[in-house]
C-alpha cells in the first residue's frame, strides 16, 4: 500500500504552462489513495480548467475566497488544518514571491499561510526568471521557513529556450511526497548535539589559525537527524553554510574554547552528540591587540598552547544512555588510530574518513567512511554524497 493512501493533500496550482502536468500529478496522487483538494490561483485557471481538476479529484476546485452565486466563504484555515501536506506545483515566480513575503491576496497564498503541515514547492518558470537573484532569494526564504523545494530540472522550456526552470516530472513529485510520508522518524523526541566546521584561533584582530573544513558533513548530519524527528543543536565554526530545517538550532562559534563552552551547555540534555568539527589542536597563547606589523625587524614567534579536546571532555561527562560519536581523519594506520581514539575519548562510535580516498574528507561534496563501534564491530561504506553518508552514519548510531 502506498504511504500516500488516505493522506489529505492540498495541490496548489499557479498560472504556468507546467500546469498541464498538474493533471498527471493529481491522477497519480488519487491513484495512490490520497484525498486531494485543488486550490488554484486566478491565473492558474487560464492554463487548465477547474472542471478537469474537480472531475479527477471529486472535489470542487477552490480558487476564490467566496463562491460568487451563493456567497459561501471558503475557509483557508479549515483547509490548512485538514491537510497532511500541501504541494504547490507549478509554483510561479509571482506566487513564490508572495509566499516568501506573506502577500495573501489569493486563496492559494492564504491557504499556504494557514497550513500547519509540510509544504512542498515545485518551481516552474523561464530560465532567466529562475536565475534572477530575487527568485533565488525568495526560494531561499521559503526554505528557511521549513518548506521543501522540489528543484526544477534543466531542459527545454515553453519559451523554446533551454535551461533550468522545467518543473520536476509529476512522477518524481509524487515520489517525493511518498518518501516524505514513509520516512523514518526514529529520532522523534531525541535531542542531538552536532559540532561542525573548523575553528578559528585568533592571532591578532585580522589573522587566525584555521583549517580547510567546509562544515558540509556536520551540516548534513544535523539535517538528517532533524528530518528523522530530532531536535538538533548545531554548534558550528565559521563556515558559509546555512541550515534548512527549523528543528536545527544553529549556534555559531569561532574558537575551540567557544565551541567547548557551547557543547558543555548543550550536552547534559542531549541524547546523542556527534563531534564532526575539525577543531584546531593549538591556539596562540596570547592574541595581539593590534595587527602585527610586517615592518618590525623581528619575525614574530607565535607561541601555541594546546586546545581543549571537546570530544574527550564530553566523554568524561557522559552519563549512561547518552551516545557520543567522533570522527577521525587519518593519513596512516587509519583503523588502529581510529580505534585508539574511540577508547581514549570514551566514544560509542567513531567515523573514519581516510585522506587516502579520493573524494573523501575536507571540502568535497562526497565522502567515504568506515564506522567503528565500541563493541568492536566495523562497517565500511562506499563513496557517496555527504547527505547519503549522513543517512548511513545516523542508521549506524540508531543501531547501537
Ligand atoms: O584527536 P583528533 O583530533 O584526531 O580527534 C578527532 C575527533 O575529536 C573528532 O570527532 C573531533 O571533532 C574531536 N575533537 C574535539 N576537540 C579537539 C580535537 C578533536 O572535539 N580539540
Amino acid at each position: 500500500m502506498s504511504a500516500l493512501s488516505g493522506k489529505h493533500i492540498i495541490l496548489g496550482i499557479c498560472g504556468g504552462i507546467a500546469a498541464y502536468k498538474s493533471v498527471t500529478l493529481l491522477r497519480l496522487l488519487i491513484k495512490a489513495g490520497a484525498e486531494v483538494q485543488v486550490v488554484m490561483t486566478p491565473a492558474g485557471k487560464e492554463f487548465i480548467t477547474p472542471v478537469t481538476l474537480s472531475s479527477l479529484s471529486q472535489k470542487p476546485v477552490v480558487s476564490e475566497f467566496f463562491t460568487a452565486n451563493t456567497g459561501e466563504w471558503h475557509s483557508h484555515v479549515d483547509l490548512g488544518l485538514w491537510a497532511d501536506c500541501m504541494v504547490i506545483a507549478p509554483a510561479t515566480a509571482s506566487t513564490i514571491g508572495k509566499m516568501a513575503h506573506g502577500i495573501a491576496d489569493n486563496m492559494l497564498v492564504t491557504t499556504y499561510l494557514s497550513a500547519k503541515s509540510q509544504v512542498f514547492v515545485a518551481p516552474a518558470m523561464d530560465l532567466d526568471m529562475m536565475a534572477h537573484p530575487s527568485t533565488t532569494a525568495n526560494i531561499n526564504l521559503l526554505r528557511s521557513y521549513g518548506n521543501i523545494i522540489i528543484e526544477p530540472e534543466s531542459g527545454e522550456l515553453a519559451s523554446g529556450l533551454v535551461g533550468k526552470g522545467r518543473m520536476e516530472e509529476p512522477e518524481k513529485i509524487a515520489e517525493t511526497l511518498e518518501r516524505y510520508f514513509s520516512a523514518t522518524v526514529d529520532m522523534k523526541g531525541k535531542k542531538v548535539l552536532v559540532t561542525a566546521g573548523p575553528t578559528h584561533e585568533k592571532i591578532d584582530p585580522v589573522r587566525f589559525i584555521g583549517n580547510y573544513s567546509s562544515g558540509k558533513m556536520g551540516y548534513a548530519l544535523a539535517e538528517e537527524c532533524a528530518s528523522r524527528g530530532a531536535e538538533v543543536t548545531l554548534v558550528s565554526g565559521p563556515v558559509s553554510l546555512s541550515v534548512h530545517n527549523p528543528a536545527v538550532k544553529l549556534v555559531r562559534v569561532e574558537s575551540a574554547r567557544e565551541m567547548l563552552a557551547a557543547c558543555e551547555e548543550a550536552f547534559p540534555s542531549s541524547d546523542v552528540a556527534v563531534m564532526c568539527a575539525a577543531v584546531a589542536d593549538y591556539a596562540p597563547r596570547t592574541v595581539a591587540d593590534h595587527k602585527i606589523k610586517r615592518e618590525h625587524s623581528d619575525v614574530p614567534v607565535i607561541e601555541l598552547v594546546k586546545n581543549p579536546d571537546i570530544a574527550a571532555t564530553l566523554g568524561k561527562m557522559k552519563r549512561s544512555g547518552q551516545l557520543l560519536v567522533g570522527f577521525a581523519l587519518e593519513t596512516d594506520n587509519e583503523a588502529d588510530n581510529a580505534r585508539e581514539k574511540l577508547k581514549r575519548k570514551n566514544l560509542d562510535m567513531i567515523v573514519l574518513n581516510s585522506m587516502r580516498d579520493k573524494g573523501a574528507g575536507f571540502g568535497t561534496d562526497t565522502n567515504k567512511v568506515t564506522v567503528f563501534k565500541a563493541d568492536g564491530s566495523r562497517e565500511e561504506f562506499g563513496l557517496k554524497p555527504k547527505s547519503e553518508v549522513a543517512t548511513d552514519i545516523v542508521d549506524a548510531i540508531m543501531s547501537i
